[in-house]
């Protein structure tokens, strides 16, 4: 795992990393952060708190993580490798328009969704929002495949709330890149799965 800002290596040092996120009483991790802008605007609107954004595209992160505030923390690091010390850090958890690996991670992979819940303290919220073409490109209708991610969320102990519809008035608000592309493309239609952990977690 790298952090990154800008073209620069920064280096790591997790403890310091997790004791700060877990000292915090916000700290957002953005699993498929793309360019980061989700991040920095979370790290702007919230100065006291923590974000941290984590993509497996490096050059995906150089533009944001070199003009964000202190707060924000950029890693590059493939989502279904994070390190195992990584736990217990996130009260809000986002993954917003995933594609690739970290969709078919949400929609296959049981494993995974069960890693999610070692990421988030008590209490933590989730926001998963999922578009129409990447379903479509991974082989499922909108409808569907958001209904499967809602069941492998809940199957793993995660409370989730009722689905929205979103559409192009709602891909715009939303304040991620791929939001925004999204509201103007050909296929403005996403399910944001709002939700939450409540749940105990097993000791393993
Ligand atoms: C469509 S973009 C969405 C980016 C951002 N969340 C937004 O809304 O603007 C999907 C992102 O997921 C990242 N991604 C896909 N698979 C991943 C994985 N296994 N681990 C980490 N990031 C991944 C891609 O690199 C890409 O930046």
């Amino acid at each position: 795992m790298l952090r990154i800002q800008g073209r620069r290596c920064l280096e790591l040092d997790m403890p310091a990393l997790i004791h700060r996120a877990r000292a915090n009483t916000c700290t957002l991790l953005d699993l498929g952060a793309g360019d980061g802008r989700f991040v920095a605007h979370i790290a702007r609107a919230y100065p006291d708190g923590l974000a941290i954004g984590i993509d497996a595209c490096r050059e995906n992160l150089i533009e944001q993580s070199r003009r964000a505030p202190e707060n924000a923390v950029f890693l590059v690091a493939n989502a279904h490798a994070l390190p195992a010390e990584l736990t217990e850090i996130a009260t809000r958890l986002a993954i917003t328009f995933p594609w690739g690996s970290l969709l078919t991670g949400l929609l296959d992979d049981p494993a995974f969704c069960a890693r999610l819940v070692s990421l988030v303290r008590p209490g933590a919220t989730l926001e998963v929002a999922v578009n129409g073409g990447a379903l479509a490109e991974a082989g499922w209708t909108l409808e569907a495949g958001a209904a499967r991610i809602r069941s492998n969320l809940c199957a793993v102990g995660f409370a989730l709330r009722t689905p929205l519809a979103w559409g192009a008035a709602e891909l715009r608000a939303c304040p991620t890149t791929w939001g925004r592309r999204l509201a103007f493309g050909r296929d403005p239609r996403a399910v944001f799965l709002p939700g939450n952990w409540k749940g105990e977690k097993e000791m393993l």
